[in-house]
């Protein structure tokens, strides 16, 4: 029996493994109810995740779930966390912070777990985490990038690198390794994510030596990105930086294409899903990216993961989203088994002691600021193959 099918039996009761394995879209107000309070909780650890299982982001939130899920049934299978079985409640954002707060509210105040594993957009955990701070429960979010989000405070915490590396990397790769020297960006100017990053990658492309010859707009849930587009085809750019989200990039790919523009578009970890070629189709063939890991990895814990992974889940491939959601539970459950008690404030202290725990997408150790140092890799997309091109280091 693969680990999948156990979590699955135990947790289809809840209804809330049902929720990613089987795509279906349930609101907050469905899943009322259909869970226990800790304090009935008996022989279980109640842990929460929020995600976008639903909407323009949801992969983000499935890939996210399922590397959690595998992390917990392998512990659980091993025998548990202190002889009791972790329970995981996953409850669907449908990529609306509103709902995200929401979530967490409930998780925290409702299902009363003792942690929060989430969320993948920044903006949406931004908005969740006061909550988590409020109630004193421990967050982690396995791949908000935002210097903001462990701002909120000391029981919120990551295990991803940020952005203002992530978009160094970006822009060294820009300038030194396919010797860019016009570049022009395209934002998402409601996203703290995209909004961030596009910052930082201009201020240190312009350190650089480079140009930025244009720095337009959009929003996400648009559709239509030709007059943006179009005003970057005139200044001529020789690539353009688009740190977004999947969706709208490869919708933004086609039409550059479509208007006649070829340089390669560059972009961050937001793009990482398998939907990003499907949606961008040739267009988006040949453009950069940076992410968290590579499946191209010959590291022995990467491979294993792989494989593991593709045995829970009918052969599919885990993208970054997935190896970030299995180390961020991975670290959770070190932080539980090494708290003397198994409350918020022992596993967030526990949590905040991680060192050099080797995971899937690095060797990740939690700085004072609730952070993780860590190295970056580019990758061309290639179908459906990202193909690593180069590891960049702190
Ligand atoms: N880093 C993105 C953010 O903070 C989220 C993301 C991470 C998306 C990893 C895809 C892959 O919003």
């Amino acid at each position: 029996m693969s680990l999948l099918n156990q979590t699955t039996s135990r947790k289809t009761s809840g209804l809330i493994l049902a929720v990613s394995v089987l795509g279906l879209t349930l609101t907050l107000g469905l899943m009322s109810g259909c869970t226990k309070k800790s304090a009935d909780a008996g022989n279980e650890i109640l842990v929460g995740e929020y995600g976008s299982l639903s909407g323009s982001e949801a992969t983000f939130g499935i890939s996210t779930s399922e590397g959690v899920n595998l992390a917990f049934a392998e512990k659980n299978k091993a025998g548990g966390i202190k002889g009791k079985q972790i329970k995981l409640i996953t409850l669907d954002n449908q990529g609306k912070p509103e709902e995200a707060r929401a979530a967490v509210q409930r998780l925290v105040t409702q299902d009363r777990v003792v942690a929060v594993i989430g969320e993948v957009a920044s903006s949406r955990t931004l908005a969740a985490a006061p909550v988590a701070q409020q109630y004193k429960v421990p967050m982690i979010s396995p791949s908000s990038t935002n210097p903001k989000v462990t701002e909120v405070g000391d029981y919120i915490f990551r295990v991803c690198f940020i952005d203002p590396f992530q978009g160094l990397v970006m822009a060294k790769f820009a300038h030194q390794e396919i010797k860019k020297q016009r570049v022009a960006i395209l934002r998402d100017v409601k996203s703290d994510y995209s909004t961030g990053l596009a910052d930082v990658f201009s201020t240190e492309f312009k350190k650089m030596g480079g140009e930025i010859v244009a720095d337009e707009s959009y929003q996400a849930g648009e559709t239509d990105f030709k007059a943006q587009l179009t005003q970057i085809k005139g200044k001529r750019p020789e690539a353009i930086f688009v740190p977004g989200y999947y969706t709208e990039v490869g919708l933004i790919a086609r039409q550059a294409r479509q208007l006649g523009m070829t340089v390669p578009l560059l972009g961050g970890d937001g793009w990482d899903s398998e939907k990003l070629s499907e949606l961008g189709q040739d267009a988006i063939k040949g453009s950069y990216f940076s992410n968290h890991y590579t499946t191209e990895s010959t590291d022995p814990v990467v491979i294993e993961f792989i494989k593991k992974y593709r045995e829970a889940y009918k052969g599919k491939t885990p993208d970054g989203l997935a190896a970030l959601g299995y180390d961020a539970a991975k670290i959770l459950i070190e932080a539980m088994e090494r708290a003397p008690e198994i409350t918020p404030l022992a596993i967030r202290d526990e949590i905040a002691k991680t060192k050099n725990f080797t995971g899937v997408t690095g060797v990740i150790s939690i700085d004072e600021k609730r952070n993780a140092t860590k190295s970056a890799v580019v990758v061309q997309v290639d179908g459906k193959i990202n193909r690593f091109v180069k590891t960049i280091t702190p």
